[in-house]
């Protein structure tokens, strides 16, 4: 995959959240493709982030994708409120939702991109009867919660299997946790397209270059 395909996503969990809008302009300025925001209930998942106040917040911002992985549980009743808040991409657990058909039909209707999440134990024959409903498929390589956490690497061989599964249909393969520099490459070779990077980004004190880095890195 030429490196001009790869999309590179900073979740701005990492972020300094006393400053939060200049850090998402920083990372806007340091060439990201989309903005991951995680959002967290204290239940589906063990932390709480932010709700739709704050995205509408950082809306006007900037123009960037706002890619909005939400992990709570029930998520159905919110998905307008976080659309009306400015998402672009709205992600939903499929481990959150027994009506995911229907979550997915909800999010294109309201004219967003819907996404499905996969936690590390999920298997992928989940996606099998809407993966035509999907236009991202969100493989999480950490159990979801926190930042900073180490790459499972069971993970690679689900993304080759997903990747396999997408064919030829316009899905985002998007993996999200514990990226780095180092296991980039390994992912991208299984046929992930963007990355989700918390720390390896906002740890750095020079936001293009790390995310410079990690494309140099998947390229
Ligand atoms: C984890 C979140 C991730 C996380 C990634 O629950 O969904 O987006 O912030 O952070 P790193 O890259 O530090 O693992
Ligand atoms: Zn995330």
């Amino acid at each position: 995959m030429a490196a001009n395909d790869i999309k590179i996503a900073p979740s701005i969990l990492s972020a300094d959240f006393s400053r939060l809008g200049d850090e998402v302009r920083a990372i806007d300025a340091a060439g990201c493709d989309y903005v991951h925001i995680d959002v967290m209930d204290g239940h589906f998942v063990p932390n709480l982030t932010f709700g739709p106040p704050v995205i509408k917040c950082i809306r006007p911002v900037t123009e960037k994708v706002f890619d909005v992985h939400l992990m709570i549980d029930p998520a159905q009743p919110y998905l307008r409120d976080y659309a009306e808040a400015g998402a672009d991409i709205i992600t939903v657990h499929a481990e959150a939702d027994p009506h995911l058909d229907r979550s997915l039909q909800f999010i294109r209707s309201l004219g967003k991109k819907a996404g499905i999440s996969l936690n590390p134990s999920t298997p992928e024959q989940v996606l099998e009867f809407v993966i035509d409903k999907v236009d991202l498929i969100l493989v999480m390589s950490v159990n979801p919660g926190f930042g900073g956490q180490s790459f499972i690497t069971s993970q690679i061989d689900k993304v080759r299997r997903i990747r396999a599964m997408i064919g030829e249909r316009p899905i985002d393969l998007e993996v999200d946790g514990g990226i780095s520099e180092k296991n980039i490459k390994a992912v991208v070779s299984a046929g992930a397209n963007a990355f989700v990077a918390g720390n390896a980004i906002f740890s750095h004190g020079d936001y293009k270059s790390a995310i410079d880095a990690l494309r140099a890195a998947a390229g």
